[in-house]
């Protein structure tokens, strides 16, 4: 069974963006449901076996705190037996498997893995069939609309097969594999799943702001609603979104705001293993709308370590006044 989400507004997967600090920030904004980001059942295997040599486990690879409950971990990869594998080893430490089937990045499409997998039907039933019996935790899928603007309805099928295997909730992320991030995300095709399935569907793309996330459960029916780019250096969306869909009213966060919820994250990273270029990358997203901001930038990206960039940051609050 599900676990029980304390708001409808979830925080997307991100690589390189959604780590347990920004993870964290989110959830203490209201995010019901929080995702890691994805990793490879081979690389879940391998490490786990250097791990278990040091008589550790993998949560020294994937990084998390309890605080994030329910935490989702999301996996990638096609190979069932290595699936059956992965998905046994992350179980006891999460309250969600997520399975990956939207990546559209060369890199991982070309492993039969990410977004392919779609025009894969058969494969796809074993994946999810063997998922379903490898735990006994439930089961989601993450998922694009289809491969090109020609396959773009094979989300439907790919979700009756889902379901009819057990899988316990879709995300639809409704644009094309090669569509990459262009064009709109096209909410019509949500509201399509929604009126087909019978478990819950969350809605997702291009919600950048209260308003966005209420008209896409207003015109789709959706269940619940995942926020990605929107949330990037912006943790307080999930409490507006929240307000807005309770009162009609959200509060407005200054930029001095975002600074600090800057420092906030800077803090928590130091209880993870978070890379310099990674937290540099945030730096960049928590500035974004700042007057400054664009002159700014490259003296955030061309910082070497965390007390230059703190001391970069630490001036930045003169422009946000
Ligand atoms: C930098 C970046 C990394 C992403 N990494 C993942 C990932 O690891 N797993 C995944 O399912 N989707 C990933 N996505 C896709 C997002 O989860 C989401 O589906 C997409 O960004 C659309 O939502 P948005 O318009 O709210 O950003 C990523 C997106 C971005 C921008």
């Amino acid at each position: 069974m599900l676990p029980k989400f304390s708001s409808r507004v979830f925080l997307a997967p991100m690589a390189g963006v959604s780590d347990p600090a920004l993870r964290l920030q989110c959830k203490k904004m209201g995010a019901g449901l929080v995702v890691t980001e994805f990793t490879s059942i081979h690389s879940i295997i391998a490490k786990e076996q250097q791990l278990k040599e040091n008589k550790k486990t993998i949560q020294e690879f994937i990084k998390y705190s309890e605080k994030e409950r329910p935490l989702s971990v999301q996996l990638f990869g096609s190979d069932l037996v290595a699936l059956e594998k992965a998905a046994k080893i992350v179980e006891p430490f999460f309250d969600i498997i997520d399975y990956n089937m939207g990546c559209p990045a060369p890199h991982i499409t070309q492993q039969m893995a990410g977004g392919a997998l779609l025009q894969e039907v058969n494969l796809t039933r074993q994946i999810f069939s063997t998922l379903v019996s490898a735990v006994k935790k439930p089961v989601t899928l993450k998922i694009r609309s289809g491969v090109t603007d020609a396959s773009r309805y094979l989300f439907k099928e790919i979700a009756q097969i889902a379901e009819d295997e057990g899988i316990q909730m879709i995300t639809l992320h409704p644009r094309t594999v090669s569509q990459g991030y262009s064009g709109n995300a096209d909410w019509k095709l949500i509201k399509e799943l929604k009126e087909i399935s019978d478990i819950p569907i969350v809605g997702n793309g291009d919600i950048k702001s209260p308003e966005d996330a209420k008209a896409m459960i207003d015109e789709t029916g959706c269940d619940y609603v995942m926020v990605g780019r929107g949330a990037m250096g912006n943790p307080f969306l999930f409490e507006q979104i929240i307000d807005y869909l309770k009162t009609g009213t959200y509060k407005h966060y200054s930029l001095k705001d975002k600074l600090d919820s800057f420092f906030e994250y800077l803090h928590l990273t130091t209880e993870y293993d978070i890379k310099f270029s990674n937290i540099k990358s945030q730096a960049m997203r928590f500035t974004k709308g700042m007057i400054g901001g664009t002159k700014l930038r490259p003296k955030i990206s061309s910082s070497k370590h965390i007390t230059e960039l703190e001391k970069i940051m630490n001036n930045a609050y003169t422009l946000s006044y």
